[in-house]
This record gives C-alpha cells, structure tokens and sequence, in this order.
C-alpha cells in the first residue's frame, strides 16, 4: 500500500514524490500564471508564488511560464540562477539562511559558517541527506546589531554561536 503523506507537513515540504507529478506542477502553474495575468512584469511574481507553492521551483513549471509569457527558457533560467531566493531543488524541513555580510563576519559569523558546515556534512545551497536541514548564504538581514545572524524558516534568530544554533533546530525540528 503506498504510504500517505505526513499530515503535519505543508505540501513544498512534502517529499518530491508526493508534491504530484509534471502533469499536476503544470496545471497549478498555469492557475499560478492565471492569478498574475494583469501585472506587468509578472515574471518575479510568478517565480516567488511557484516557489512558494511547491517550495522550489520544479523544472515542469518553467515550460508553462514559458509559453505564458513568451519569455526564452534560456531567460527563464537566467532569472532563476540570478536570484540567491529562488531554488530549483525541494528544501529541507528546516532552512537556515546564515549571514554572510561584513557586521556578522566581524562578530564570529565566519567561525560560525564553518562550523555548522561542517556538523551538518554540507556546503552553502545544500540539505542533509536526512532532508531535515538546508543551509543558505543571506547577505545582510538587517540584524547587524546582534550578530552572527540568521533566519531559521524565517524567524530572526541573533547572537548566535554553534550551540545556540543546533538548540534553536533542535527546538524547531519536527
Ligand atoms: S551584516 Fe548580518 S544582519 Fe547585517
């Protein structure tokens, strides 16, 4: 019998298999597409509202936004590669985005990126194998004052050390 997705979880959270296949990606895309057809420009808009519908941006969308707004695959690419917020892989349970800017540098934030780099086994842009955790580079959250800084599925978290971060995910983890 085929296992039932977990309740608990929202569907970009959902393992791939159980986010629907190409068929269903294309049609919520076009709904997607449907929902900003006025704006001009609606590229961004678009490209934020797939991402936050399935949690990343799932290579059968890009054919549909595509066609909707006579756009090249080669620019569609182009614009998804250009902007650090866009992913085209499913994230983990948990994101953490890590500043990188210059005021968390100065206040451990660099001793602190390698560190949790190496506990969790993974570089920037990549989730565990486990899929509990993905590890982005922010630059500048606008909590200069309490750095290191981070988002952790995008809650503030400031004056952060290794193990105030692992406590902070292990408070968080499902
Ligand atoms: S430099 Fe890290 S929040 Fe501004």
């Amino acid at each position: 019998m085929a296992s039932q997705p977990p309740e608990h979880l929202p569907p970009q959270h959902l393992p791939p298999h159980q986010q629907g296949g190409p068929d269903d990606v294309a049609a919520r895309t076009r709904q997607i597409l449907d929902a900003h057809a006025e704006l001009e420009g609606p590229l961004l808009p678009v490209l934020h509202a797939v991402q936050a519908e399935f949690g990343h941006i799932p290579e059968a969308a890009v054919p549909e936004i595509v066609q909707a707004l006579a756009l090249s695959r080669a620019e569609v690419h182009g614009v998804i590669s250009f902007y650090h917020d866009f992913r085209t892989t499913p994230a983990g349970r948990r994101v953490i985005r890590l500043c990188r800017a210059e005021a968390c540098q100065a206040t451990g934030g660099d001793v602190l990126a390698a560190d949790i780099r190496a506990r969790l086994g993974i570089d920037w842009g990549e989730t565990t194998a486990d899929g509990r955790v993905t590890l982005e580079p922010a630059f500048c959250l606008g909590l200069c004052a309490c750095g290191p800084a981070a988002l952790i599925d995008d809650r503030p978290a400031g004056r952060l050390d290794t193990a105030r971060l692992e406590a902070l995910l292990a408070e968080a983890a499902p």
